[in-house]
């Protein structure tokens, strides 16, 4: 019998090596390599013999048959996220940290299936199904197509997606799934990565979408060969603040799709429950009349978001001025501090400056630029900004205002919500055709933005 091969991989990167190294030379990630084994029959399921005849086509004969057979989860701001729904076949992963809501997000979404007529399949290898059973009347979920599978080995949940043959699966997560094939210990590279190639494989055949939960690790990405995130048509993260009850789930690679949009949702106790107007939700809490206080614009995909930004800027008390930015770049913001020092001749040297994106929303647009100057702006001379106005406009090195795209779409939902006025690059305002409610400042310079917004 050939002898079994010892191979240490990187648990981070899934990166290999004949001998144990302290630190990963593709990552650099410290202390990640773990021996595993290799059995010398384990061969994976892809290999070419077993694999359908395929020839190649010309692009104009193959029939289309994507677009029109998405199939929807009836829940709009996943569905969008998705592209319209997901693709027959397609295999979505989704990451996000732990007790976030991936389970009950993915449960519900096969429940809206499910109550269409169609077969669906939930495989757990986290939970029982009498926890599944719990959890899904916690979520007032009666379906009778609705089949819950508690099972870690693949070649047992191959076996029953095939007999059950479903039309959509969900493997919640696939670092507990294992085959008995390999002999390193689920969780392992090797073992997600033969496990989540041969569930692709055979969705894949079947043209069954598939589903997968990923871990993440504590810097936030899938646990887990890296691998993982190439094998798969769409990778998701769902994420959210601690404490707070929304949740968005944001698009980082989507074959089928674009990977601008985000899903808002809030978690209740019925579950996830989408957020349809999400501007409404981001400026609820806003306190009108504060200093540092800017209503800003972001598109997200096709839609803008309203949300509010806030600076502080305080007085350093010793050394180098602190400056710190959450929701958006840092680097963003240093340049903005230097273009409002040496071109609107403010001195923020000897200033500390925090910026925070309010409802825990990640953006990264140059388009919020004059948003985030007017909020630093504001703070410094403590001048609140009227609380009906929105600003848009990217900030160039000399302190010029840019156009921003799709200006037109983001002032017609600060109209929807009742803003009044709007600061703008002076570009911009010939291609506004809004319905007269609301007052357009054009701007082509900072030093005009701010002769705007002070008292
Ligand atoms: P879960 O879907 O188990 O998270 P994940 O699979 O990402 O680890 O979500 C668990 C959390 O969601 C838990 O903290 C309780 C909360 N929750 C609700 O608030 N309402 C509900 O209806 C359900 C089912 C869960
Ligand atoms: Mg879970």
């Amino acid at each position: 019998m050939p002898k079994a091969k010892t191979v240490f991989f990187c648990q981070n990167c899934g990166s290999q090596a004949p001998k144990w190294l302290g630190r990963c030379p593709d990552c650099g990630q410290y202390n990640t390599f773990v021996e595993e084994k290799l059995e010398p029959q384990a061969r994976s399921g892809l290999s070419p013999i077993e694999g359908p005849r395929s020839i190649p086509r010309r692009v104009e004969e193959i029939e289309d048959v994507w677009e029109g057979t998405r199939l929807s989860t009836a829940i709009r701001e996943f569905d969008r996220v998705l592209g319209g729904g997901v693709v027959p076949g397609a295999t979505v992963l989704i990451g996000g940290d732990p007790g976030i809501g991936k389970s009950t997000l993915l449960l519900q979404a096969l429940y809206q299936i499910a109550r269409q007529n169609k077969k669906v399949l939930y495989v757990s290898g986290e939970e029982s199904q009498h926890q599944i059973k719990l959890r899904s009347r916690r979520l007032g979920i009666h379906a009778d197509l609705l089949y819950i599978l508690s099972e870690t080995e693949l070649e047992q949940i191959l076996n029953h997606i095939k007999q059950i043959s479903p039309v959509c699966v969900v493997v919640d997560s696939i670092q507990t799934v294992f085959t008995s094939q390999l002999a390193s210990a689920p969780g392992s590279v090797s073992q997600i990565r033969e496990s989540a190639a041969r569930l692709i494989y055979h969705t894949k055949k079947a043209h069954i979408p598939l589903f997968l939960v990923g871990h993440v690790t504590k810097d936030g990405t899938i646990a887990g060969p890296r691998v993982l995130e190439h094998m798969v048509d769409t990778v998701l993260y769902f994420e959210g603040e601690a404490g707070s009850p929304y949740r968005i789930i944001r698009g980082i690679k989507n074959r089928f799709g674009s990977t601008h949009e985000i899903g808002v949702f809030e978690m209740r106790e019925g579950g996830v429950h989408e957020v349809l107007n999400p501007s409404e939700l981001f400026l609820s809490e806003r306190p009108k009349g504060a200093s540092g206080s800017v209503v800003v614009s972001s598109l997200e995909g096709s839609r803008p978001i309203l949300v509010e930004l806030q600076a502080l800027v305080s007085p350093t008390h010793f050394g180098l001025p602190r400056r710190m930015a959450v929701g958006v770049d840092l680097n963003r913001l240093l340049l903005l501090l230097a273009v409002l020092e040496k071109r609107g001749g403010m001195p923020l040297g000897s200033q500390d400056v925090y910026i925070n994106v309010a409802g825990g929303l990640r953006i990264n647009e140059p388009a919020l630029d004059l948003g985030i100057a007017l909020a630093v702006a504001s703070s410094l001379g403590e001048y609140p900004l009227d609380p009906d106005m929105m600003v848009l406009g990217e900030v160039g090195l000399s302190g010029e205002i840019r156009a921003v795209a799709q200006a037109d779409v983001r002032v017609r939902e600060a109209s929807k919500l009742g803003f009044k006025k709007c600061i703008l690059p002076a570009k911009n305002t010939g291609e506004i055709n809004g319905d007269g409610n609301l007052e357009l400042f054009g701007v082509r310079h900072i030093q005009e933005a701010l002769k705007l917004i002070r008292p």
